[in-house]
């Protein structure tokens, strides 16, 4: 018997192809995410499920999926999925670290090139033909190279990141829970320092930490107040790490000079006071969205489904001490 899945997403060619070779697949075929209530009532007989960041893998659905002994997430964040309520009923809960990090890190660079740099700006003007043509002070934005990178959660994006900025002659400050190793320092020219003060030395504040209760609205208005007016905030990890009310309210104050954002505290849509300053630039969460990137993260997920019913330890297991214990 070939084991169930349900796929919470069409995915890409190469995911589908090898996911087909092995077990029997129910795919969600639609362009928006799947209904709770229908997630639910597709998960009841299955034996894995691939979901999205968008889905919600928690007690209520693996209630309701008694069979299942797998949840994999097309995604290097995992906050969308109770690790523990997976540990407690032995289900292996796995994720797609690495194959990201430059993709997601590009992006982030992007954003902040093009929040410094007025880009969007321009390109509005452009469009809505309301360039009076070339002049000295127009636009003028804020330089990148030569300026202090702050990056906040040193993890595998937030060191992709700090590899980009010695291209363009940034000093780098990060802070993290845990410190690297000295030859990481060295090699990517980074000085450990605490929270404070890389808020009040960075040009840039760049967020890469994970989701986590300690994490939720590590930006907030107390942290925001200790910026350089002249500095700019980007975020491509997970909108709830940054409080958007009082980041609209900083902009609104002159606190920074702008901030860059792919993700949102209530996805899709971003708070409305932000929607409309030009200080800022909105992104839908796209940051690890290149054809290529996506399409080795959904192989990933994949490959992790088909490790476990083979009898193989999933190499991105979230929990791999039910694994250990298993043997
Ligand atoms: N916008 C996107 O499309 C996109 C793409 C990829 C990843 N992400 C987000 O980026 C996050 C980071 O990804 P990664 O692969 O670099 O993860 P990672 O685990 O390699 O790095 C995260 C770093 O944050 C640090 N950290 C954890 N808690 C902290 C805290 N309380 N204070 C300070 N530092 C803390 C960790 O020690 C670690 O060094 C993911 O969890 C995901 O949410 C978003």
């Amino acid at each position: 018997m070939r084991p169930k899945v349900f796929a919470a997403h069409r995915m890409f060619e190469p995911a589908r192809a090898l996911l087909e070779k092995h077990c029997e697949v129910d795919y969600w075929e639609r362009p928006e995410r799947p209904p709770r209530d229908e997630l639910l009532r597709r998960v009841a007989d299955k034996d894995a499920l691939i979901c999205l960041l968008t889905e919600k893998v928690n007690d209520e659905l693996l209630e309701r999926a008694p069979k299942l002994r797998i949840a994999a997430t097309v995604s290097v964040g995992y906050d969308n999925i109770d690790v523990a309520a997976c540990t407690r009923r032995k289900i292996v809960a796995t994720h797609t670290p690495g194959v990201l990090d430059d993709t997601t890190a590009d992006f982030a660079f992007a954003l902040l090139m093009a929040v410094a740099r007025r880009v969007v700006e321009g390109d509005a003007w452009m469009r809505a033909g309301t360039w009076p043509g070339w002049d000295l002070d127009q636009l003028c934005g804020g330089d990148i190279w030569g300026k202090t990178l702050g990056i906040i959660g040193f993890g595998r994006i937030g060191r992709s990141m700090a590899k980009r900025s010695q291209g363009f002659s940034m000093r780098i400050l990060y802070s993290d829970a845990r410190r690297a190793a000295a030859e990481i320092e060295r090699e990517l020219h980074a000085e450990y320092v605490e929270l404070e003060r890389l808020l009040a030395e960075s040009d840039f504040v760049s967020v890469h930490v994970p989701l986590l209760p300690e994490t939720r609205r590590l930006i907030n208005a107390a942290t925001l107040a200790k910026m350089k007016p002249t500095a700019y905030l980007i975020n491509t990890s997970r909108g709830p790490v940054v409080d958007e009310a009082a980041l609209a309210a900083a902009l609104e104050a002159k606190q920074i000079a702008g901030a860059a954002l792919d993700v949102f505290e209530a996805e899709p849509k971003a708070h409305p006071q932000l929607v409309g300053r030009k200080d800022v630039i909105l992104t839908p969460h796209i940051a690890s969205a290149s054809v290529e990137t996506r399409t080795k993260m959904a192989v990933m997920a994949v490959e992790n489904v088909i490790a476990l019913f083979e009898g193989r330890r999933p190499a991105n297991a979230l929990n791999a001490e039910i694994l250990a214990a298993a043997k």
